[in-house]
């Protein structure tokens, strides 16, 4: 018994003195990093021990900025198992990254425990996406759907917290690939997990394989290219952004060719051609738009807000873990995380639909790697704001389903 409440004891100081930590970092503002100087810091000037020492600053500050959010949820969802043990997660490498900060950034040794931290804080972090979305269906069940209010406070914070996340990995990832030692001979532009001379057309048509390669697993088939690029005149020299080649981009685009293939076949499914996906490359002075067009028989505009929604995700619950799921179809994050991708650099991700027709998805990126900045999220009064809304009135009028009868007196409101 004494064991255990001298364990206790000590937890409670551990939570009691990460909260102080939480609070402190949490009054900085985190600092986003353009593409080129991710690129700068890998190449030519790449040196660990000045890496070390903004990451043993810039983590603990972009995690409890996220944190003190986190703490913000409604209780009932931050109640959940599968929050619970997002948070702990948080609370264990935030308390992990914290020990660096008296160590000597001279010593090599240092600086490569750091590196190894860094590793396990990112395989702890691995399944941070479904495990939320887990959390949310387990409140979903337990509470029913939600009022607007609490939808809209989720997807805010969902949009900000998987934000956090891309950023805290993308941090992580540069640092370890830099600094593990090796170089991959394979990709000799590639700094870190960025590729330096990518070339979209290409990443395009790589996206679209490893897409087609799924979608031929389940369907036996799968809908053609057909790819064009388009360079406007003034094509910006050498300043052309990498592009989070390996990284943003080529997820927001299988997970696009995803959607279309699947689309397109459903709705083709007693017809023996499969009208092809088209792909648009336009590369200017200031955007890089790429434009996917499906005629996959599209989605109604009434939904169209849902698409991007997390609280209608369709997460497998436990006990249908390993059973049949539908083909090619995650539990619902693929877009609004594909979007986040896109917007973690500045730029965005849009849908235009036509129910009976097909979709356009459009990907808008910055063509410069100077344009391309860390969009972060930062904790202060306006975003704590948007927790403690309340419910309101509607400011617009609700269409009642039952026909007005114009002969009864209009009641006040
Ligand atoms: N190109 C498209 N054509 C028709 N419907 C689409 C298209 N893209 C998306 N949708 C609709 O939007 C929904 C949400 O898409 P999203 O990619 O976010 O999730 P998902 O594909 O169901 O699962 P996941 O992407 O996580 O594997 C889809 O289930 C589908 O109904
Ligand atoms: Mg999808």
């Amino acid at each position: 018994q004494l064991v255990y409440r001298t364990h206790l004891g000590s937890l409670v100081r551990t939570a009691a003195l990460v909260s102080k930590h939480i609070e402190h970092f949490s009054r900085f503002s985190p600092s986003p990093l353009s593409m080129k100087q991710f690129l700068d810091f890998g190449s030519t000037s790449a040196c660990e021990r000045t890496s070390f020492v903004f990451l043993r600053q810039e983590l603990p500050v972009r995690l409890s900025n996220i944190m003190k959010e986190i703490s913000l949820l409604p209780d009932r969802l931050l109640a959940t198992p599968s929050v619970q043990l997002v948070e702990t997660w948080y609370i264990q490498s935030l308390t992990e990254i914290l020990d660096f900060l008296d160590k000597n950034p001279d010593d090599h040794r240092v600086l490569e425990t750091f590196v190894e931290v860094l590793e396990g804080v990112r395989n702890r972090h691995n399944e941070v996406v479904p495990t939320m979305a887990q959390g949310v269906i387990e409140y979903k069940d337990a509470f029913g759907r939600q009022d607007a209010v609490t939808d809209h406070n989720i997807q805010y914070f969902m949009d900000r917290f998987y934000t956090s996340r891309i950023s805290i990995r993308m941090l992580i990832n540069q640092h370890s690939l830099v600094f593990n030692g090796n170089s991959n001979p394979a990709h000799p532009y590639t700094i870190g997990c960025i590729d330096s001379k990518c070339d979209v057309t290409e990443v395009v048509r790589d996206a679209y394989e490893s897409a087609k390669l799924l979608c031929e697993q389940y369907y036996l088939g799968a809908p053609e290219l057909e790819l064009t690029q388009m360079n406007g005149e003034a094509q910006p020299q050498n300043t052309l952004s990498p592009l989070h080649g390996v990284y943003s981009l080529t997820h927001s685009l299988t997970h696009s060719f995803l959607n279309a293939m699947r689309a397109t076949i459903e709705t083709h499914e007693a017809s023996r051609t499969l009208p092809p996906i088209r792909v648009l490359v336009a590369l200017a002075e200031e955007d890089l738009s790429i434009k996917m067009s499906d005629r996959g028989g599209g989605v109604p505009f009434r939904k169209m807000e849902r698409v991007f929604s997390y609280m209608y995700s369709t997460a497998p619950r436990p006990s249908m873990e390993h059973t049949h799921r539908a083909p090619l179809a995650g539990f619902g994050y693929g877009l609004p995380i594909s979007r986040l991708y896109a917007r973690y650099f500045q730029g965005d991700l849009q849908l235009y639909s036509m129910e009976g027709f097909g979709t356009d998805a459009v990907i808008h990126l910055k063509a410069l790697s100077t344009d391309s900045v860390e969009r972060l999220p930062v904790f202060n009064k306006t975003a704590l704001r948007h927790y403690k809304l309340s419910l309101e009135a509607d400011d617009w009028c609700v269409p009642s389903s039952e026909p007005l009868d114009l002969a009864v007196q209009r009641s006040a409101k």
